[in-house]
């Protein structure tokens, strides 16, 4: 951490607590996340995607019936205004980044709906129900295709892969899309949870709040960067070549994908999750040489970090796993990060609820570094700020 022990400075705000919550634990030392109450390991991978949302929304395990409830909610809300599918129509024909489409469309995507209907609890559902569509029509369009109209019928991570492919998924996919999002739903007070935070606690609106933290998340520092990982991968190609690939790259001096964290100081548990989820993907429906050889690379690389940067505990993260996990899915690299957000984008919501409910403005102090004591009078005539 790196303080001033004078005024308070903290840079980057590490260590610093800022916000209360019941929504997520991370414990660093012992590789805990908790969940509403819950391990992550117990929840992630057996929930549906709705009752997670129902646990962290409401803090406790959904009924059958509310389940359905919210699935409706979703289902009611998941089309889009024809005026949001020409904003991207637009921005894929300057082919420009599924992240910046999200952004875009992000902040119109209450455009069709009167302001009397934008109830915080509507828009919550309205946000959650429309960025999978707004990810899955933007790829299509991306590709040259139609966008495919939402099916009612499917449940919320079921409907996102139907609307990338046209095809209704299998349960091995279902399941292992669930409990990706399950698993990335909620991490603490994370830079794009913050954002979302800041800007609702201005009494601003869930809109602008979700916007600005997909803002944040689309940064490569915490959006982060599955798809180098799975490059990695790919370029050692067989498990006999790991050694040799992982050790010159740490001899050039170079960062392996996918390992080390700021937090976790034992392996990352949503590794663990993800590992379990990919295995049981690929054993199902998948190339399970891949899923082995990913194993080789990961032993060996949390091998050759001990022996090149020994006492820094550098184990496998989320990215790692997450990457096996979307490939397995069929998803392609450029759709790891919108992913991400059709996860994450519920722990935004409740996050912003949450400090909508403490009535408290956040606003930091600033160290004030500059000169002191100038004098306008003296100031040099050739600098004038008269306009001649
Ligand atoms: N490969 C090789 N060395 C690594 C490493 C990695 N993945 N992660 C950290 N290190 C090394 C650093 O080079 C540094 O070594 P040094 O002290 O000899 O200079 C030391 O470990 C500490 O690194 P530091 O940058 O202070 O750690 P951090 O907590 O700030 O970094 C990450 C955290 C995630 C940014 C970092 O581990 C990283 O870059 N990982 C690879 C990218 C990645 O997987 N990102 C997704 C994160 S979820």
């Amino acid at each position: 951490m790196t303080t001033n022990p004078n005024n308070g400075f903290v840079s980057g705000l590490e260590g610093v607590v800022a916000a209360q919550t019941r929504l997520s634990h991370v414990d660093g030392q012992r590789g805990e996340l908790i969940l509403a109450g819950y391990a992550l390991e117990e929840v992630a991978p057996t929930l549906s995607f709705e009752a997670m949302v129902h646990l962290l929304w409401h803090d406790r395990l959904p009924t059958s019936v509310e389940v359905i409830h919210l699935h409706s909610e979703l289902a009611r809300w998941r089309a889009l205004p024809p005026a949001l599918l020409d904003l991207l129509q637009s921005a894929a024909r300057t082919n420009r980044p599924a992240m910046d489409a999200l952004r875009m469309a992000a902040g119109a995507i209450d455009l069709d709906l009167p302001a009397s209907a934008l109830d915080d609890g509507t828009l919550g559902h309205v946000l959650l129900a429309r960025i999978p569509t707004v990810v899955a029509a933007y790829w299509r369009l991306q590709q040259g295709a139609a966008p495919i109209a939402p099916d009612p019928a499917l449940g919320h991570a079921a409907n996102y892969l139907y609307m990338l492919t046209g095809s209704v998924p299998n349960a091995a996919r279902v399941r292992g899309l669930e409990t990706y999002l399950n698993t990335v739903i909620d991490h603490g007070l994370n830079a794009s949870t913050f954002t979302a935070r800041v800007i609702i606690a201005t009494h601003s609106d869930l809109v602008s709040a979700i916007t600005g933290a997909i803002g944040a998340l689309k940064g490569p520092l915490h959006g982060g960067a599955p798809g180098p990982a799975l490059d990695m991968v790919f370029a050692i190609g067989e498990a006999a070549r790991a050694e040799a690939y992982l050790r010159a790259k740490l001899e050039a001096g170079e960062r392996l994908m996918g390992f080390g964290h700021r937090i976790y100081k034992v392996r990352d548990p949503r590794a663990e999750v993800l590992a379990a989820a990919a295995r049981d993907l690929y054993a199902a429906d998948g190339d399970m040489a891949l899923y082995t050889l990913a194993g080789a690379v990961e032993e060996t690389a949390v091998r050759l970090l001990a022996e090149f940067k020994p006492g820094r505990n550098l184990q496998t993260n989320v990215e790692f796993y997450t990457a096996l996990l979307l490939h397995g899915l069929a998803l392609p690299t450029d759709l790891f990060a919108p992913t991400f957000a059709v996860g994450r984008v519920a722990g935004w919501i409740g996050h912003a609820w949450e400090q909508i409910a403490t009535g408290r403005l956040i606003r930091p102090a600033s160290q004030y570094i500059g000169a002191r004591g100038r004098s306008y009078e003296h100031a040099d005539a050739d600098r004038s700020h008269a306009l001649s």
